[in-house]
Formats: C-alpha cells, sequence, structure tokens
C-alpha cells in the first residue's frame, strides 16, 4: 500500500474547484493598497470578482469573441450595468429599443431606467428605417435581441449597426436565445453582448446568471465628449480618467464592475459560475438538438388545424428565412411561438391541458416548457407596446428541451384537441 501522507497526490482535478470565499488575503499592507487602487491586478472582495467567476467571464469572451466580460446576478442585471455604464450620468440619455423584446428588459428600460431619466424609443428590428427616424442628438444606445423572444424574429443587425456607429450610439445585442453557438453578434455589428445565463448557457433551468461582454470595438476617446463619465478625471478613479485606469477598449467594462457591480452589488457567486461553466460543456450538443426538434416541431404544427401562424424563423417571411441562412447563423435555436385559432378561454385550455410540457416562464431548460406572454413574460406592456410587440392572447412560446420527439407530439397534439382534433403524425426516424 502506497503512503499519500507524505507527499500531495498525483493527479490534478479536471474540473476547477469552487472558491468558496467572499474575501482575499494579501501579504502586505501594500500588496493590498495596490490592489485596491487597481494599480495591480488581483481579488480584493468577491462583490468584484472570484477565480470561478473569472474563469466563466474567460470563456463567455472567447465564445463571444470579444475583449473582456462582466458577470452579474441575473440577465436582467448584466443588461442594467450595460445601460447604467453606457448613459447613466448622461442628461439627454435616450436608446432606440427593439420592440420585439423581453418583457422583463421593457420594464428595465421604460419605467426603473425611466426613473433615472432614460428616455426610450422603440423600433422593430426588422425595418432599419424606423431605427434612423428614431435617433436624436441624445442617443447612445441600440438595444436588440439577435433572435427575438418570443416570436423569433431576427434582427437587420449589419445595418441597424452601420446606423449606430454612423451616430455615435453603441449597439447591445441580447444573445440569450441565439447562444454563442449559434451566432456571434459581435461579428455582425454589436459593440456588446448580453446574455441571460440562466437560460441556455446553464442549460438546466437551475441557477440564475448574467453575462455582459464587450466586443472591443467602442472607443469613448474618438468622441470624448458625448462619453465624459469615461474620459474625464475623476475622484473615482484617483483622479485618472477610466479610460487611464483601464485603457480604453476596456473602460466601460471597468466602470461597469468596479462602480455600478461594487456599489449596488448583483454579483455572481462561485458555485453559479461554476454550475454554468458545467452548463456551457454541452452547449453545443443540447443547443444542436434543441433547434433541430424546434424546427421539426414548428413545421408539424404549421399543418395543424388548431394553429393560425407559427413563429420560426423558417416560417416568418423569405427575409427572415434569408438572414437565417446568410446572415451568420448556424440554427434557429430551441425556441418558437404559436398562434392558436380560438377563444382565449380554448387556448388556456389547451395550455391546461399539456402534460409532459410544463408551463413556466424560461427557456434553454433541458425540459420543454410552454408560456403565455400575455399572461407571463410579458404581461406588463402598456396596450401600445403590446400591439408593437406583436403577441397576442392567443401566442403561446414553446421552448424546446431535449425529451423524445414523439412524446413532445402527442402531448401538443392532446392539448391542441380542445381547439380542433388532428391526428399526429409519425415521429421523424
Ligand atoms: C432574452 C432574455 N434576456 C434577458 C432575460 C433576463 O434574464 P434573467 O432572468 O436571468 O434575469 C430573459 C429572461 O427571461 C430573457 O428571456
Amino acid at each position: 500500500m502506497s503512503d499519500t501522507t507524505a507527499r500531495a497526490p498525483l493527479g490534478t482535478p479536471i474540473v476547477q474547484p469552487i472558491h468558496h470565499s467572499a474575501a482575499y488575503a494579501f501579504d502586505s499592507l501594500a500588496e493590498a493598497r495596490a490592489v485596491f487602487a487597481q494599480r495591480a491586478g488581483g481579488f480584493t472582495y468577491a462583490r468584484t470578482g472570484n477565480p470561478n467567476v473569472a474563469a466563466l467571464e474567460a470563456e463567455i469572451t472567447r465564445l463571444e469573441h470579444g475583449e473582456c466580460a462582466v458577470a452579474t446576478a441575473s440577465g436582467q442585471a448584466a443588461l442594467a450595468l450595460a445601460l447604467l455604464a453606457l448613459t447613466g450620468p448622461a442628461e439627454d440619455a435616450h436608446a432606440v429599443v427593439s420592440s420585439r423584446i423581453y418583457g422583463g428588459s421593457v420594464d428595465l428600460l421604460t419605467d426603473t431606467l425611466a426613473d433615472t431619466g432614460l428616455e426610450v424609443t422603440f423600433a422593430d428590428p426588422r425595418n432599419p428605417q424606423e431605427w434612423e427616424d428614431a435617433l436624436r442628438q441624445g442617443t447612445r444606445v441600440f438595444l436588440l435581441e439577435s433572435i427575438a423572444n418570443p416570436l423569433t424574429e431576427l434582427p437587420e443587425l449589419e445595418t441597424i449597426a452601420e446606423i449606430a456607429h454612423r451616430h455615435g450610439a453603441v449597439v447591445i445585442v441580447d444573445n440569450t436565445v441565439a447562444t454563442p453557438h449559434l451566432y456571434t453578434p459581435a461579428e455582425h455589428g454589436a459593440d456588446f453582448v448580453v446574455h441571460s445565463a440562466t437560460k441556455y448557457l446553464s442549460g438546466h433551468g437551475g441557477p440564475l446568471g448574467g453575462l455582459l461582454v464587450d466586443a472591443g470595438r467602442f472607443d469613448p476617446t474618438r468622441d470624448p465628449e458625448r462619453w465624459p463619465w469615461l474620459t474625464e478625471r475623476q475622484h473615482r478613479w484617483g483622479d485618472r480618467s477610466a479610460v487611464e485606469v483601464y485603457g480604453a477598449k476596456r473602460a466601460l467594462l471597468g466602470v461597469a464592475r468596479c462602480k455600478y457591480l461594487n456599489d449596488l452589488g448583483p454579483c455572481m457567486g462561485a458555485t453559479t459560475a461554476h454550475e454554468i461553466l458545467q452548463g456551457i460543456t454541452t452547449l453545443g450538443v443540447r443547443v444542436e438538438r434543441q433547434s433541430a426538434t424546434a424546427q421539426r416541431l414548428a413545421a408539424t404544427l404549421s399543418e395543424h388545424p388548431a394553429v393560425a401562424h407559427v413563429h420560426h424563423p423558417r416560417h416568418n417571411g423569405p427575409r427572415q428565412a434569408e438572414l437565417l441562412e446568410t446572415g451568420g447563423y448556424h440554427g434557429a435555436g430551441g425556441v418558437f411561438s404559436v398562434e392558436l385559432h380560438g377563444t382565449p378561454e380554448q387556448v388556456e385550455q389547451a395550455v391546461d391541458a399539456l402534460r409532459l410540457i410544463k408551463l413556466a416562464a424560461n427557456i434553454g431548460d433541458v425540459r420543454t416548457l410552454v408560456a403565455h406572454p400575455a399572461s407571463m413574460t410579458h404581461c406588463r406592456l402598456t396596450p401600445e407596446q403590446f400591439a408593437a410587440s406583436g403577441i397576442t392572447e392567443n401566442t403561446l412560446r414553446f421552448t424546446v428541451g431535449l425529451e423524445d420527439e414523439a412524446d413532445l407530439t402527442a402531448d401538443l397534439f392532446q392539448a391542441l384537441s380542445v381547439i380542433a382534433p388532428a391526428e399526429a403524425p409519425h415521429a421523424h426516424a
């Protein structure tokens, strides 16, 4: 028997250990002072960094072909940090935002951040002219989703980004539904990419998390008067500017992390970062299967007599199909929606009749879920926002998991028989 007590055992863990430590120790006060003053790199306190979180930030930076990233407690926090750092101190702050976007983002923009003075104009992501028309002197941000939640519209991103850049605004793309496995917005004009890591990146419906990635394109020194809180000296940064402390290409994320994340506190914990990193190791396999199943279910349901229309990039008209083929997408993702025939009461009965498919407000889980956006994810839209969103009382959103396709088809057909009976087709071999 070998004696393993005398020396360290051979072999290193394949999976990074979880560094469950709130604070970090220094060998001297001089060392601590340098790190706290940001003259030397290092961890101080887990609100602004942790080895597991740093590993996740490095991984999403790699996947999104970015420059750097900040992890947050939720997707909502990632978007909030980005918007605060890009518009917070501006007196004339204005954002142009896709009318086809997650309802929580609408709440954040038109309620909570509106309280800080931010003004928003909504525009259709399929119509670049609406974005051009919405521009003002104070427009600093364009925000859109690479595959829209819940109706799966694909944006005219390259044209819209060109408009933003021509007028000194930056483009934030929420890449949650597409994931970097299917689409990398930084290669199509995005300056910043945000994720709800709660969804496909984690993949198993457990932790909440968010990520904000800087594509490395935004340089506030090109128009310093437009971004004085980044380019001018401030007490906060030791009488230096954020650009001097972090560099021009990293100033925005430096401020997002060391001002807003530090002061407001929506940080990611080590265990969450660990779980999301584990999820990312299977991202490609899950997303490819979920995309393939979603595409087949969407095609099957488009023939169902209870279904008036299917919202899926392959069913949203020729231009959307063209964007899917030639716009840099490697698949349409695992989300699709349907417009049902029938009364709202019949739609409710169909939802309640689903058995395998669970009624829950999440996407990207390995379990297939259904949501009624008008009552759930988008329930606080105003009548005007609701009309612009394309969502109706008869819209159902599905996020496809990893179950057997035949079981999902059978569940859908038995539930939709409340509206119109039909025979389920034979499962795809
Ligand atoms: C597209 C999209 N972005 C952002 C969010 C917000 O993410 P989180 O729930 O992690 O805060 C969601 C949540 O549903 C979402 O669907």
